[in-house]
Formats: C-alpha cells, structure tokens, sequence
C-alpha cells in the first residue's frame, strides 16, 4: 500500500514548496495530503490517524497527536528548533523525529537585520536614528543561524563576537568572529545582541534580569529564537528602568501590550514569527524534509533523527 505523507502547517508553505513536496511524493508513489491554516489542534489529531509520515513546521505534535497516529513511522519538523514536537512520546511510540538543519537558517539571519535596521532607525518614524556599521554585534549561540548573522554582520562593517559554550573556538574564528568565554562580557559590551538559542531546559529564560541590567548602553537585544529563551518579566522590568536599551522580537512576547504601553518604540514584535517565513527557506526545508522520509523509507536513513 502506498505511503501516506501528510503536511500539516498550521502557517502554510510557500506554493512552490508544497508543489514540489506534492511532485517528490508523486514519483515516490507517496499518497499526498495537505493540511493547512487548520483552525484547532484535534484538527491535527484526527489528520494523522492513517499517515505513516508526517511534515511540520512549530504545529504542536503532541502525545495526543502521536497516540492517534497508529501507522505514524517518521515526524520531520521542517525547520531547525523541534521543541514543539514531544520527542519522549515519539520515541515511546517508537516514532523517528528528525528536523532539517540549517535549511532556513539564512531566511532567519536576515530578518534579524531586517529588525536591527528598523529599530535602528526608530522604527521608521522618520526621525534621525543610528548605523550598524561600526557597531559590536554578540552572537549569543553560533549554530547556522549564527554564522549567516556573521556573515551578514560582516558585509555591514559590524565587529563581531560569539558566545557558545558548545562550539568550539576554531570554528567560531573560522568565520571571522571573536569566540568570548563569559556571557556577562557580551551582554556589557555589545551595542547589539542576537539570540540563536534553542528552547531545551538549560535554556529556559536563560536571558534573565541579571544578564538583561548589565547590556551596554543604547543596546538593542534581538529575538528571533524562541520566546522561552527570554524573562519577558525582566524585559519589562529592565527596559522601563533604563530609556536606553531597546528589544525587538520575532515571537510575540506574552505581554506585548504591556511592554508597548509602557516602552512605547522601544519594543517591537512580529504579528506571526516571519523568521523562516520565506519562499527559499520553505523550499529548502520542505523538500529537505521529503527527502529525508523518502531516504528513511528507502534505505533506513536516519541522519537528522534528534530523539535517539
Ligand atoms: C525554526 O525553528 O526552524 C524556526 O523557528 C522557523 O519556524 P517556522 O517554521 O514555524 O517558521
């Protein structure tokens, strides 16, 4: 019987993407289902009742999804951060989980400058605002999203420091970048910090009050990780003791309200995480994950499995 592939994005692929998920699975002899824009998560629960692999972006794939997925084989987040997906409940339902490293990484570097610029220039209120060229940009957390922002960094004329304890220096300095061992010294000598953290239990509003009360003067602190990664209290708290530092997140914060009432331009937040939300990153990360199911079904691949 021929597999049944479901894409379930609650925020849709670009068209392209899913065309050509749609074609891959054609020539595989896949049986394709899409599942988009759904209104409520039993939606997702009920879709996954036959389907023996199934394609996500941040949908929750909870164990209700995956106790109703009897023929459930393969979960493929297309994207980088797979903390939306219960990894120990897969693993119990003995259920691969993979995610597609670096495919949409560029997309989410760009649009943290896409942020820099614009709270740079005071959100575009047409009054005079600053450059980045010239300023010290930390990169907090140098995985692939981390070292396009470097990239890209470079091509402004920004100075450029790294912290992450899990990479090692060579392949920090590799691309240009100062690795530094104290989180502390880039929080107090950056003009711009740029979190590229993922949301695992370490993590867990790891960018605190402390961290958030020593940012070098007139900062900007970026946020297009997860929201988990930061104290949304501390923000609050922070930036309305000091009228120079400034956040903009690409996750809307809990107290988005709040922080605008009380930080006015200061704060900025995306209506829908737009990170990876691009026709290439869609492409890159949509056929990526198709690749990867028709590899594991083929020949047992398991590459990107991350709940082993
Ligand atoms: C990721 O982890 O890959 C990004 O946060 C993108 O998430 P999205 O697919 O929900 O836009």
């Amino acid at each position: 019987m021929a597999k049944k592939i479901l894409v379930a994005t609650e925020k849709p692929f670009a068209g392209e993407a899913v065309e050509k998920i749609r074609t891959i699975c054609s020539e595989a002899g896949y049986e394709f289902i899409l599942l988009e824009k759904y209104p409520d998560h039993s939606d997702l629960v009920n879709a996954v009742k036959d389907v023996n692999a199934l394609i996500i972006r941040s949908d929750k794939v909870t164990r209700e999804v995956l106790d109703n997925a009897a023929a459930l084989e393969i979960v493929v987040r297309a994207g980088a951060g797979y903390d939306n997906v219960d990894c120990a409940a897969a693993t119990s339902n003995n259920i691969v989980v993979m995610n597609t490293p670096g495919q949409n990484s560029n997309a989410v570097a760009e649009l943290a400058f896409g942020m820099m610029v614009y709270m740079a220039r005071g959100q575009f209120n047409g009054k005079p605002g600053t450059e980045l060229k010239g300023k010290k940009l930390g990169i907090h957390a140098f995985g692939n999203v981390g070292v396009n922002v470097a990239r890209i960094a470079q091509g402004f004329g920004m100075e450029v420091v790294a912290y992450d304890p899990y990479v090692p220096e060579d392949a920090i300095k590799e691309h240009g970048v100062t690795p530094l061992d104290s989180v502390e010294e880039m929080y107090k000598t950056c003009d711009y910090i740029s979190l590229h953290l993922p949301s695992i239990p370490e993590t867990q509003r790891f960018v605190n009050r402390k961290l958030l009360s020593i940012m070098k003067k007139g900062a900007t602190l970026i946020n297009t990780a997860r929201k988990e990664v930061v104290c949304e209290d501390g923000i609050l708290e922070v930036l309305a003791a000091r009228e120079d530092l400034k956040y903009a997140s690409d996750i809307m914060p809990v107290k988005y309200e709040e922080m605008q009432e009380k930080l006015g331009n200061r704060v900025y937040s995306t209506p829908k995480k737009m990170g990876a939300q691009t026709k290439e990153a869609n492409v890159n990360a949509g056929v990526a994950a198709i690749i990867q199911i028709k590899d594991f079904f083929e020949k047992g691949d398991t590459t990107f499995q991350v709940n082993k």
